[in-house]
């Protein structure tokens, strides 16, 4: 089961509301990182192989934007970010668990992920696809056993996550993109938005919303950061078509040009790049306007927007 090292998820950020919002980026970004780095799931020496394949996973990399934005927004409504540490690990897991499992040969059929070989390349089908399992109970265990909060909060954690997560969430996405692929640019616009809500921007909407449940917040705050995080996972899956299409594999660190390649359903691929990069801004822009409605120092969210849409990998 997994176990938080002693002092990991004892870490109290020492800024206050005056430090800069990149500062505080970076001290969300460090407190995770050492966060993930004490997790510690067996100490049975036959699971060692692994816990192994789920360290290389989890510890390789990555810009660790969803449990930030949890954290982010915690912070915003006052309170620690250190506090939602466990909930934001559980989303980090399970999103790396999609990753594993997005990759596999039965699906995007990747070889590279975080600038290092895939989980199945490096250990076998077997071991990505039970380590990829193994995430999802895992990150359970966190939030129903290392979570602080009211227990309203914890069920409303768990049961935030399972609608992310679930059918109508990451993995009915995932289903409707595998559908569509070969469709490529004649892919109808409406199930390509369903696609990047659901395989994407439903975990990134979770992240913010349990940072806001874990800060007890009222409603009409709630309503205004789904609408937020909601724009904001989209712009993330639109600029991460773009990339695919623009970068090269070394500066993503996953294949580039596979998109194209496989006929899958994109922003770009349906609108253009022009127009993709276009639906990206309007979508920031959207975020940005829903977070005028949110009482509290934002600046930070406004940066995650625009770090979302303007970033490189
Ligand atoms: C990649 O997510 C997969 C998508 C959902 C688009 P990220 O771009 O957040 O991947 P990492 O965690 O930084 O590697
Ligand atoms: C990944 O979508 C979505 C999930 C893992 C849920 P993509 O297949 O488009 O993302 P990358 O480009 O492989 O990271
Ligand atoms: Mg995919
Ligand atoms: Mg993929």
């Amino acid at each position: 089961m997994v176990r938080p090292s002693e002092n990991s998820g004892q870490t109290r950020s020492s800024m206050d509301r005056s430090a800069g919002t990149a500062a505080r980026w970076e001290e969300h970004r460090r407190t995770f990182e050492a966060y993930l780095e004490g997790l510690r799931f067996s100490e049975e020496p036959r699971l060692s192989g692994l816990v192994e394949a789920m360290r290389y996973s989890m510890l390789g990399g990555g810009k660790r934007v969803r449990p930030t934005l949890c954290m982010e927004t915690a912070w915003v409504f006052g309170q620690a970010p250190a506090h939602v540490l466990p909930s934001a690990g559980a989303i980090e897991l399970i999103h790396t668990y999609s990753l594993i499992h997005d990759d596999l040969p039965a699906m995007d059929n990747d070889d590279f992920r975080r600038g290092r070989p895939t989980a199945h390349k490096k250990y076998g089908e077997a071991m990505a696809i039970l380590a990829g399992d193994a995430f999802f109970g895992e990150a359970l265990t966190l939030i129903t056993v290392h979570q602080e909060g009211s227990c309203e909060q914890i069920v409303e954690v768990v049961r935030e996550l399972a609608g992310s997560t679930g059918v109508n969430g990451m993995v009915g996405g995932q289903v409707i993109d595998m559908d569509q692929t070969g469709v490529g640019s004649d892919a109808d616009p409406e199930t390509l938005h369903m696609i990047h809500k659901y395989k994407t921007g439903a975990l990134i909407k979770s992240s913010a919303r349990i940072g806001a449940i874990l800060a007890g917040v009222p409603e009409d705050q709630q309503t205004a950061i789904s609408e937020y995080a909601d724009e904001l996972g989209l712009c993330f899956q639109i600029v991460d078509d773009v990339l695919n299409a623009t970068s090269t594999t070394a500066e993503l660190g996953k294949s580039a040009g596979s998109d194209a390649e496989q006929g899958k359903a994109t922003f770009v691929g349906v609108y253009g790049l022009d127009g993709a990069r276009r639906q990206a801004d309007d979508a920031v822009q959207r975020a940005l306007g829903a977070l005028s409605r949110v009482d509290g120092d934002t600046s930070g969210l406004q940066e995650m927007a625009l770090f979302v849409r303007h970033r490189d990998s």
